[in-house]
This record gives structure tokens, sequence and C-alpha cells, in this order.
């Protein structure tokens, strides 16, 4: 039976599901949207979270709070316009306006801008009416004299999340063509001394935190590169002047949904307002909207906490879990797979895969997935993406026997693609050479020899949907790898009239969502892999429709550190995928097996390594390790993570996940390089039941207090020693609640 039959029947997950459904029925009773009609506001109240929202005298929609839940609906006054501090700041200037044009007196960053057929580019957004319906609020806002009307749709989820996304519609009779459009801004509360953090990087490193102080100006966070990015990732966080740590402080935070270019400006504007406006890049923006045309911009989906980033992270990895991924609290923990790439590289055939399954089910793996080189010319990176039928050389029966195979050992199958590219050494590209973006007469520049396919073109984007429904329907594949390995350049569209072009940056995406989508409703049983020369292409529109990414092409464990701390800023430790590979690894560092899979095993496991290649001392340690891991997996996945100890500060990185239903708690930690021959500090627990009981067992008996039992209040307050020695070492202490 493999993982997916076994899973199918398995009593967990109803368990899950029950959970979950408890779960969703007591949150929605703390969700509340309300119109307050004398003080001319709305409110949301979600969490731990109020948002409030009102119209002004000037009928304009004001921003009014946004942060920890307030209960008393007398408190509230209607919102009214800041008034002029000087001639060259209008009052419109100045009054934190929920969604504006660009128009008027405003010199910042506008949610929205447009320009008319008529040569008129002044769009001054009033507000119209609203309606409340399904726990959705939405205001209608049109200009003051043409009929450009923009929807602003909130909804406030049961973790205290909000989601806000708008939408343009062209009523009048002219075509109205859209400069930069928005999803919304967020304000924080009035005054300067804030920080932001946001995720950067590059390939092998990405999500690396930063944190910078706010001045005045704006600082933009973005990506013109066609995907989301390993450089920046669509996420953001705000702390006031007193400086929020992981346990205490106002923190602000959000991330936008959306797979394509996206941009997030951080503004402070002359009067000392932090505004953060996100949505669609306006770089090489342009789209027009015939008559009656409508342009609906990603979701930007944000939380307010006042218990510290590690409280901001905890609820936005429930959130994720509850709202954002497939199958949401119901879906299956992640399965312990095995990927063939760092062993074989492009050099795959049956014979080889096979000898790799058979050693992986030894370990447990319980998913076997066959990363590139399978299929057409594709000895190397030169040629043949795009040719999606199996090398006849390498796998001369087609991928049958080797499924079969696979699936006899007990595990599910699952196949890397690249669909949107293409290798000009390929049999699709010498067919279709006019399918790439291009300006013509241009050079196509080639990275990793190959070029995007215009997947915004429709006939692209259903001959990808065919083919990936043949190729999942053939082999019946429950799992892919979905790869995609450079960025846009060129970015032409060639068939269209020119003014249309660049809604490329658009609607690439947007067809892109529609093939993954509409591939997993005709293959329910289908779980796909976002990955993205590493990580890529992580962010909340991909989360939305894909059970887990790939991190990092980086997997050396201890680099791996500060991917994952980055990471777990923004994203659930249930889609991080984390491989064991051998070692030296990517800096030519030696790290011990344990040290490699306790890293690995802060998130969704896999093992990367060349089996053939593992010693039988290897593989007894990987089989307990894999074995462990499976008894902590729902704790890990779906639980709270503690960060107690960063990577980017001392020598010890120190996390901390407790379960949701609060039986387990794991403790992981590690020692960078020992100096002066120093212990490793005390580690002080979070998130127990101090009244509650728990039995300890430490993994390799490093833990120094030899007691088999300790209370919830002993392990958080005089705290826990381990003996850790030299560099790299490494030890797991598990929790498990007796009463
Ligand atoms: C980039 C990915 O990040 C790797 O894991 C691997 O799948 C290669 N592509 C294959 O070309």
């Amino acid at each position: 039976m493999t993982y997916h039959e076994l899973y199918g029947k398995l009593v967990l997950l109803s368990a899950l599901v029950s959970l979950a459904l408890v779960t969703a029925a007591s949150a929605t009773e703390q969700v509340s949207v309300r119109y307050l009609p004398e003080a001319r506001l709305w409110i949301l109240d979600g969490g731990e979270v109020t948002y409030v929202v009102g119209v002004n005298e000037r009928n304009e929609l004001q921003h009014v709070y946004w942060g920890n839940r307030l209960w008393r609906d007398q408190d509230w006054r209607a919102p009214h316009s800041i008034p002029q501090w000087d001639g060259v700041d209008p009052s419109t200037n100045v009054t934190p306006e929920e969604y504006s044009g660009w128009g008027g007196a405003r010199f910042f960053e506008p949610s929205v801008k447009v320009s008319l057929a008529d040569g008129v580019r002044d769009l001054v957004l009033k507000y119209v009416s609203y309606e409340i319906h399904n726990g959705d609020l939405v205001l209608h806002t049109k200009d003051i004299r043409y009929d450009v009307a923009i929807d602003l749709d909130y909804h406030m989820y049961p973790e205290g999340v909000i989601r806000k996304q708008a939408t343009i519609r062209n009523n009048t009779g002219q075509v109205v063509t859209i400069e930069s459009m928005q999803s919304g801004t967020w304000y924080v509360p009035h005054g300067d001394g804030y920080r932001l953090s946001y995720l950067t990087g590059r390939w092998g490193t990405e999500t690396q935190l930063i944190q910078e102080e706010v001045h005045p100006g704006m600082k933009v966070i973005e990506s013109r590169r066609g995907v989301t990015s390993n450089q920046m990732n669509p996420w953001f966080a705000l702390d006031g002047p007193d400086r929020a740590t992981e346990d205490h402080g106002s923190v602000w935070f959000g991330a936008l949904g959306w797979s394509g270019n996206w941009k997030i400006t951080v503004e402070q504007t002359p009067d000392q307002q932090v505004r953060v406006t996100g949505g669609y890049n306006n770089f090489d923006f342009m789209y027009p909207l015939r008559p009656g045309g409508s342009l609906t911009t990603p979701p930007f989906y944000a939380g307010a906490t006042g218990k510290g980033f590690g409280e901001a992270s905890r609820v936005f990895h429930r959130f994720q879990n509850s709202e954002i991924l497939p199958r949401r609290s119901a879906g299956r923990p992640r399965p312990v797979l095995y990927n063939s790439w760092e062993a074989t590289g492009f050099n795959v055939d049956e014979a080889g895969q096979m000898v790799l399954a058979e050693k992986a089910a030894r370990l447990g793996v319980e998913r076997f997935v066959m990363d590139d080189g399978w299929f057409g010319e594709r000895n190397s990176s030169r040629a043949g993406l795009g040719d999606w039928i199996p090398n006849a050389q390498k796998f001369p029966n087609g991928l049958g026997p080797l499924i079969e195979r696979v699936k006899k050992l007990g595990m599910d199958f699952g196949l890397w693609v690249e669909p949107e590219m293409v290798n000009p050494d390929s049999n699709l590209y010498r067919e279709h050479p006019d399918w790439v973006i291009n300006f013509p007469g241009r050079p196509r520049t080639e990275a990793r020899n190959q070029l995007v396919l215009n997947v915004a073109r429709d006939d692209v984007k259903e001959y990808l949907f065919r083919v990936l429904d043949q190729l999942i329907s053939t082999n019946d594949l429950h799992f892919l790898k979905w790869d995609l390995n450079r960025h846009f350049t060129e970015p032409g569209w060639p068939e269209l009239p020119i003014a249309e072009q660049r809604t490329l940056w658009v609607q690439y995406t947007n067809n892109l969502y529609e093939i993954i989508d509409h591939l997993r409703s005709k293959h329910p049983n289908l779980e796909i892999e976002s990955c993205s020369s590493g990580g890529g292409r992580v962010d909340l529109g991909m989360l939305n429709r894909v059970e887990q990414v790939w991190t990092s092409d980086n997997t050396d464990a201890f680099d791996r550190l500060r991917i994952q701390e980055g990471f777990s800023y923004a994203y659930t430790p249930r889609i991080m995928m984390a491989w064991v590979t051998d070692v030296p690894s990517f800096n030519d560092r030696r790290t011990p097996l344990q040290y490699r899979f306790l890293v690995a095993m802060m998130g969704a496991l896999g093992i990367g390594g060349n089996l053939n290649k593992w010693s039988e001392e290897d593989f007894i340690q990987a089989s307990h390790m894999i074995s462990y891991y499976k008894s902590i997996r729902v704790t890990v996945q779906y639980g709270d993570l503690y960060r107690l100890f960063s990577p980017r500060q001392g020598s010890f990185t120190v996390n901390q996940y407790v379960a949701r239903d609060g039986k387990q708690a794991v403790l992981f930690v590690f020692q960078h390089a020992q100096q002066y021959g120093r212990a490793a500090p005390t580690i002080h627990l979070h998130g127990l039941d101090e009244r509650a009981i728990y039995h300890l067992k430490s993994l390799d008996g490093k833990l120094a207090e030899k007691m088999e039992t300790a209370s919830g209040a002993y392990l958080m307050h005089h705290g826990l020693t381990v003996e850790l020695k030299g560099d790299f070492d490494s030890t797991l202490v598990l929790m498990e609640r007796t009463n």
C-alpha cells in the first residue's frame, strides 16, 4: 500500500478533519463585520484584531484603526480629514485615505493610476455605497466625473488576518488605461521610528531576514522578473519605536498572493505617516480596459499582533494552514520524500532510479520523486525542455515499469516538470518558435539555455494543460514538482495590438493559475510542489494551489538554519521542503548526519543524498531519524513554532514546536561552533501548560537533566540544559504531556 492509499484510510486524517471543523466553527463566531450608520464606519473584527475604515466629511474613505481587538462600538466617531498644514501639503495629501486614485492634490504612492483616452489622467475617488454579504465587506467608490468605479473587497478571517482586493470597472464609453493598480494600503499608527522587516536573497540564499529603520521617503521591495523571485519575497512586517521582540510588542505584517511582478512600497510621508501599499508592480505596466472591462488585483493579506514576531508568525502559519493551502487543515501531513536530483543530475534511467527507489523504501521514504532528465533529449540543460515524453534510451518502456516498482515498494511516485519553459533545441521550439515571449527581430536572451513560453497566450495555456493532463493520466501521477528556472527578459507579445502587449505581466500568471486549478480539479489526488531554482516562487498565490514549496537549492544544513528561519517569519513549516543531502555540501562544509537530519526535520522532510554512497551505518541512522520524524511531523507541520535562539545571533539555534492540542512539544538545538569551551545556555521553553506534567525524552542522551518528567512551569521558568560539544553538534528533546 502506498503512502497515498494508506493515508486515505488513516484515522489521523479524520481526526484532523474534525479538529479543523471544530476550530473553524468556533473561529467563525470570532469574526464580525458591521456598519455603524451614525459614525459612518465599518468595523471588521477577527481573532485578536480589529480593523476600522470610515467615510469622512468629504465623502472619501479614510483609514481609522488597525490593531488589537477593541469591543465598544460607542468609542467610535466619524473620521475627519486632517486639516491642511501648509500650502504645499493640502489636506488630501495628509489624510490617511483608504484607497486613493492619483488625482487632485496627492503626492504619495497612489493605489491606482489611470489615463483616459480623452487625455485626462486624474482620478478622484469618492465613496458611493457598501454591501456586506457572507462576511465580505465591499465598499463601492467612483470617480467624481467619470464612470470609473472601484470596489474594495475586504474579508476578515478568524485568525485576525484581513484580505484586501480591489476591482476597477470601466463603465465609460472610452478606453481607460491602468498604469498602476494596487490591492490596498495599510496604515500603522501615526508617528515615526518604525522598523521594516523583509526577506531578500538570491539563488541559494533565499529568505534572508533584513530589518531596517523606516525613514522619510519610500522603500520598495518588488519583483520585475515575471515571477515572485528568489531575490525578494512579497512579505513585510513593521514594528514600532519600542521595537518588538519574539515575545513582546506590536507587529503589523502582510503578504501578497501573487506569483507575477509584484511591488510593496513602504512609505513614510513628511507628516510621519507610515503606509504600505502593495499589488501589481507598476514597472512596465499598462493595462487598457475597454468600455465594460474590469481588472481585479491580487489579494493582499495582513495581520497585526501585540505579542511580538513569534506570534505574528504563528498567526500567519495558522492562517495559511486553515485558509490558504489546498484542502486547508484537512490536508494530510507532508510525506517523507526522496528526490534524485543531487544524486544523479540529468543522468536518470530506469535501472538507476529503481536501485535508488529500493534503497529509499528501506529508509521508510513515502514518496519517490524523479527529477530533471527523464524526457526528450534532456541529457543536460541544453536540450529537450518542452518535450514531455520519456526519453526512449533511458526509459525504453516508458515510465510504467519504474512507477510500478515504486508503488510496489509502498511509495507514491512523483515527477519533475518545468512546463513554462523551452530549450531552443527541442521539438516544441522547432514547431512553435513564436510561442516564446520575445520582441520581433531582437535577441532572445537565454538563461540556463532556455526561453520562456508565453503562457499568457490562450493557445499555449491550452497546450500545456493538455500535455500535463495526459502525462498525469497516463502515469497515474500523484505528485508534480513544478519548476521554473529562469526569469523573464524581452517580455514581448507581438501578436497583440501594441497597447495590449503589456497585459502579459498579468495574464501570464492568471493563465498559470488556471492551468494548475484545472489540473487539480480534474485530478483531485494530485499534489504539487512549487519550485523555482529553489525558493523563487513562494507566495500566497501559489500556496493557494500547491501543497509544498522547494525552499532553496542550498541544502547546506548550517546555511539552511538562516534560510529556514527567514522563511518561518512568513510561511508555515508545513510547506517548507527540507532535504538531507550529502557532504561536503554547498560550502564544502561537512556536518554530521544527525545535524543534517535535525535541520531538515524542522520542515517537511526529504532525502536528497546519493543513497548508492551511503554506508550501512548511515542507513541505520537515517531509518531511525525518519521513523522519529513521522512521530513528530504533525507537531512540526501544524503546530506552533517558537524561535528561541536565532541563527543570526550567537552560537546556537533553538526552535520549539508545540502541537495544536498541546500534547507534544519538540525542541531542536544546534550548536554552530563551540568557542572557549562554553556550555550551551539554559533554554526556557515556551507555549506549555504550567500545570501539566510532561515526559522528557532525549534523542541522544545530551539532555543534562536526567529527570523523566517535569512540569510545564519548571520547563518554562527553570528551563533545560543540553550538553553539546564542538562544531555542528545538535540534539532533540521530546516532551509528551502526561495529564
Ligand atoms: C532547480 C531546482 O531547484 C532543483 O531542485 C532541480 O529540480 C533542478 N532545477 C533541475 O533542473
